[in-house]
């Protein structure tokens, strides 16, 4: 028996950029309800939206004071549940970005945590005193560069946090945090939410270094403390508790530390995210050929995998690789073993747009990092001046010109769209391409392929090769001498045609049914 989180494909929706109804230049629920007729007609099984919860906004909803209500930004809790129960009447499926690290600082909880030493939350949160000779009880930087101790002058203790100061760190070790925070995945469960994509998750667990004085600067073990697995458990069992939920953790491990996530009895996540792609410093046949092979060798029985090209925090793949690699890039995503994740805007080729210092609206950004505004810019829905995307001041340039642009790519039959449309229906009308086998040809110079099957024996085959490069490529010796029939070329999503082993166009991609 296959889920439907192993066939379908999910789509990343980063709220405030996707469609504004209200011409507050801010995207919101109305806005991705109306654009549910799109994502249908794209093709996509189940969306995933980064937090739309009650928050201050100091990390754009990474900053939670409400686990259990919409931000007035984005809408009211009617309208979430309009949006599950249209989403459900069309078969699709809605993930939620739960963020159980770390609270907002204008939390109750911490609000109340910081009022007094003796507050009913003070333990809910990490508070330790200074080192002995003063100042910060260790040199832990926050993930967003400085201290990760904010010291709290009234009650004269340090608190810590692991990104922004605003977003103190619960202490999980604390029965009663862990109690409550499963309940509010109980409440999201209950109202119809499919599953949760889990902010990183793997910080959960701190280990003693947190305690130690003369600790050096960098979070060491950070994210691999044995004490994280119980747990992952723990979220598991409540997942548990419903049908066919789905958790997909965030977690930035190489593969064989990622895959441990999966629980050795396959009991905590269902999906820890794997992003080998997404890190990938070089794009050649033989990076992306190890980042596969690595990861499914580390792959346990049984524990299904996934992919990502993009998502909120990362530069977008046509930034990284180009336009013409990035069509490559689509093919490989939605033809490889594992769930497939798309981030909004890379099917129409968006791409990182630079956006003026003085414009930056990214804390990670602001505190002297990477700013990440580049990769969140609004979705160009037409080639109008403000891409059909708010009729108000978009909260960051869009930037994007016309033509990267749904209404433009639509009729167009070689365009970015019509390709990733073209191959999530293959990938959905194929057992073969959605939970089947996958066999690595290898590599050859620029180009790479491997095998898609179908488990029963004497069933549909698919070989896919790429060439990841900007020149003619022959291929890996053990595709050149099969033979099948064309489906769709990353130069063209209707070439069909009988495939006997030709050589690769420059940046062409192809998907063969095998005879
Ligand atoms: C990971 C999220 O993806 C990122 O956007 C956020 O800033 C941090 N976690 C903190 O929640």
């Amino acid at each position: 028996m296959t889920h439907w989180w192993q066939r379908g494909a999910i789509y990343q929706i980063y709220p405030r950029s996707f469609q504004d109804t209200n011409g507050d230049g801010v995207g919101d629920l109305a806005g991705i309800l109306g654009r549910l007729d799109y994502l249908e007609w794209l093709g996509v099984d189940a969306c995933w939206i980064s937090p739309i919860f009650r928050s201050p906004m100091a990390d754009f909803g990474y900053d939670v004071a409400d686990y259990r209500d919409v931000d007035p930004l984005f809408g009211t809790l009617s309208d979430l549940d309009e949006l599950i129960a249209d989403m459900h009447r069309r078969g699709m499926r809605l993930l939620l970005d739960f963020v159980p690290n770390h609270t907002s600082s204008a939390h109750p909880w911490f609000v109340d945590s910081r009022s007094s030493r003796d507050s009913e939350h003070r333990d809910w949160y990490i508070w330790r005193d200074p080192a002995p000779g003063g100042g910060p009880p260790n040199k832990f930087q926050s993930l967003f560069l400085g201290s990760a101790w904010e010291w709290d002058e009234p009650t004269g203790q340090y608190y810590f946090h692991s990104f922004l100061r605003e977003q103190p760190d619960l202490d999980w070790t604390n029965a009663a945090v862990r109690t409550a925070m499963l309940d509010v995945m109980r409440f999201w469960f209950r109202r119809g939410v499919d599953g949760f994509r889990v902010d990183v998750v793997n910080l959960l667990a701190k280990g003693p270094e947190l305690a130690t004085p003369d600790h050096p600067d960098e979070h060491l073990a950070w994210g691999q403390e044995p004490a994280i697995h119980p747990l992952m458990r723990e979220l598991r069992a409540v997942a548990n508790e419903f049908d066919d939920k789905v958790l997909i953790g965030e977690i930035w491990l190489p593969p064989t530390e990622l895959v441990t996530f999966y629980g050795t009895e396959l009991d905590e996540l269902h999906l820890p995210f794997n992003f080998g792609l997404l890190e990938l410093e070089e794009w050649t046949a033989e990076t992306v050929c190890k980042a596969v092979g690595d990861y499914e060798a580390a792959m346990p029985a049984k524990a299904w995998p996934n992919w990502v090209l993009g998502n909120h925090d990362r530069h977008r793949v046509v930034s990284r690789i180009g336009e013409r690699q990035a069509r490559v890039a689509q093919m490989l995503l939605l033809t490889l073993r594992g769930t497939p994740t798309l981030y909004y805007g890379d099917e129409i080729g968006m791409f990182d747009v630079e956006i003026p210092r003085s414009q930056w609206r990214d804390p990670q950004g602001l505190r002297g990092g990477d700013t990440r505004d580049d990769e969140r810019t609004p979705m160009r829905w037409d080639a109008s001046e403000l891409g059909g995307f708010t009729t108000g001041t978009p909260w960051l340039p869009m930037g994007q010109p016309a033509g990267i642009d749904v209404a433009t790519q639509r009729d167009e039959p070689t365009s970015m769209l019509a390709l990733v449309r073209s191959l999530l229906e293959l990938r959905r009308a194929e057992p073969a391409l959605n939970v089947g086998t996958w066999t690595d040809l290898g590599h050859a110079g620029t180009a790479l392929a491997y095998i898609r099957a179908e488990v029963a024996p004497g069933e549909r085959r698919f070989l896919v090769c790429l060439n990841l490069g900007d020149k003619p490529a022959a291929l890996p010796a053990a595709a050149s001498s099969l033979r099948g029939t064309i489906l769709m070329s990353t130069l063209d999503p209707q070439r069909r045609g009988p495939f006997e082993g030709r050589d690769l166009a420059a940046d062409e991609g192809l998907v063969i049914r095998l005879d």
